[in-house]
C-alpha cells in the first residue's frame, strides 16, 4: 500500500498540472473580458482532459459552463479544475454553482476564492455542504497574476493606476542630444513590457507621442499584447501621423478640450472624451473608464502628465527605473515630492545596470 503523503503528493502535482492548463486557457481571452476577470477551466477524467472552457467576455458563459456544455463525454466521476471559485449569484448569467451541483463530480479543484469579499468562499461552502470534495488554493499566486488588478477594482470600485517613470542619475526624464530614445537598459525595458501586459490601457501625453513616436505595446515579453491607449491632448496638438495613431486596430481614448469638439477626425478606433479643464481629466478617468472596459491604467509620461497625475494623487503605485546615465538636461521629475504624498517602498531589485523600485500608496 502507498503511503498517504505519496498519494497526496501525486494529487498535488496533478492538480498543479491541470490548474496550469486552466490558466493558459484563461489567457485566450486576454484583452477581451473587460471588467470581468480571465477565467479558465478544464475537466479531467481517467487522467485525460475531456473538456475545457474559458470566459470570452461580458455576456458570454462562464468558463466552467463552457467546459461543462462542450463535453461530449459523461461528466460523472470527473474532476473539474477552475481558476476562480464558481459564482454564486445572478449576474449577466445564472450562478455557476447551481449547474455544478447537478453533476456528480469526484473532485472540484479551485485556484482562488472569489475576490469579491461579499461572496468569497460562499460557493465553496455550499459545495462542501453537499459533500463535494473541494480543494482550494491550487497555484493561487499564479491564478491571482491572471487578474492582478481585479480585486482592487471589485473592492474599491475604481481603476488601479500605475505611474511608471525612468530617471537618469541626475533625476531627469530625458537625455538631450541622444539619438537612441531609451536611456534605460534592455532588462528595464523587459520589466516595463511585462508590467504593460498587466494593464488594460497605457496612458501618455500628446507631446510624448509627438516627440518619441512610441508603440507602447508588449514586444520584449513572452506574450504579445497591445493594450488600449489613452492620450491626454488638452490643446489638440496630437500629430495624427504617428505610428500609434496610424494603427487602426489599436483602441484609443483621447481626452481633449471641448473647444475642439467639431474639429476632430472621427474614426471607429478613436473615442474622444471632452473636458472643460485639465483638472477634470483624472476624475473622468477614475469614474468613467470602466464603462470602456478599462480597470487598470499604466501611465508612461511625459513630464506634464506626471506633474498633473501627481498633483491629483491619482497613482496607486509608482514604478521608478533608475539609470546610471547622466543627462544634464532640464526635464525633471520631482521624485521626493511625489513620494511624500504617502508612498512606501514595496520592492527593489537590480534590472541589468539599472535599478528598479516599486512604491505603493498607503491610502490606495
Ligand atoms: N523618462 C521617462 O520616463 C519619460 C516618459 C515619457 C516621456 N518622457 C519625455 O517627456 C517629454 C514629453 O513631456 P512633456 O511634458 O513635454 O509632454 P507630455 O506630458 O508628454 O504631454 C503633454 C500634453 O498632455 C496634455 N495634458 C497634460 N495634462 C493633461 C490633463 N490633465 N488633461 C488633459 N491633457 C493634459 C498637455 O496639454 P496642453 O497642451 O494643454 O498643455 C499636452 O498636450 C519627452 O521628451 C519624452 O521623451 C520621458
Amino acid at each position: 500500500m502507498r503511503r498517504p503523503d505519496i498519494v497526496s503528493g501525486f494529487f498535488m502535482k496533478k492538480d498543479e498540472l491541470y490548474m496550469k492548463k486552466a490558466i493558459e486557457i484563461a489567457k485566450k481571452a486576454k484583452g477581451n473580458t473587460g471588467v470581468n476577470p480571465l477565467v479558465g477551466c478544464v475537466i479531467v477524467k481517467n487522467n485525460r482532459i475531456i473538456s475545457e472552457g474559458f470566459h470570452k467576455g461580458l455576456g458570454y458563459p462562464h468558463a466552467e459552463i463552457m467546459a461543462i456544455n462542450s463535453s461530449v463525454e459523461p461528466l460523472a466521476g470527473s474532476t473539474i479544475y477552475v481558476t476562480i471559485e464558481p459564482c454564486n449569484t445572478w449576474g449577466r448569467t445564472p450562478p455557476c454553482v447551481e449547474t455544478i451541483e447537478q453533476i456528480a463530480f469526484k473532485r472540484i479543484v479551485i485556484g482562488m476564492n472569489d475576490p469579491n469579499p461579499s461572496v468569497s468562499g460562499k460557493s465553496v461552502r455550499k459545495l462542501r455542504r453537499k459533500s463535494y470534495n473541494v480543494i482550494t488554493g491550487v497555484l493561487r499566486d499564479e491564478v491571482m497574476d491572471l487578474n492582478p488588478y481585479f480585486k482592487h477594482y471589485i473592492t474599491k470600485k475604481k481603476p488601479y493606476i500605475v505611474l511608471k517613470v525612468a530617471l537618469t542619475s541626475d533625476m531627469k526624464l530625458s537625455v538631450p542630444g541622444k539619438k537612441e530614445k531609451y536611456f534605460t537598459c534592455l532588462e528595464s525595458r523587459r520589466i516595463v513590457h511585462s508590467e504593460r501586459y498587466k494593464a488594460d490601457a497605457i496612458l501618455a501625453g500628446s507631446k510624448t507621442i509627438n516627440s518619441d513616436d512610441p508603440i507602447l505595446d508588449c514586444r520584449l515579453f513572452d506574450k504579445k499584447y497591445k493594450p488600449a491607449v489613452i492620450i491626454l491632448d488638452f490643446s489638440n496638438k496630437l500629430d495624427y501621423s504617428k505610428r500609434i495613431i496610424r494603427d487602426k486596430k489599436r483602441r484609443k481614448l483621447i481626452f481633449v478640450s471641448c473647444k475642439f469638439r467639431d474639429k476632430l477626425e472621427r474614426r471607429d478606433d478613436i473615442s474622444y472624451f471632452f473636458i472643460k479643464s485639465k483638472e477634470e481629466t483624472w476624475l473622468k478617468i477614475k469614474k468613467q473608464i470602466h464603462s470602456e472596459n478599462i480597470i487598470s491604467v499604466f501611465i508612461e509620461g511625459g513630464a506634464e502628465v506626471y506633474e498633473s497625475a501627481l498633483s491629483s494623487c491619482i497613482a496607486d503605485e509608482i514604478q521608478v527605473f533608475y539609470s546610471p546615465v547622466y543627462s544634464g538636461g532640464k526635464l525633471k521629475f520631482d521624485l521626493e515630492k511625489a513620494l511624500l504624498r504617502g508612498y512606501v517602498l514595496a520592492e527593489t531589485r537590480r534590472a541589468g545596470r539599472d535599478f528598479f523600485a516599486r512604491y505603493t500608496c498607503s491610502q490606495a
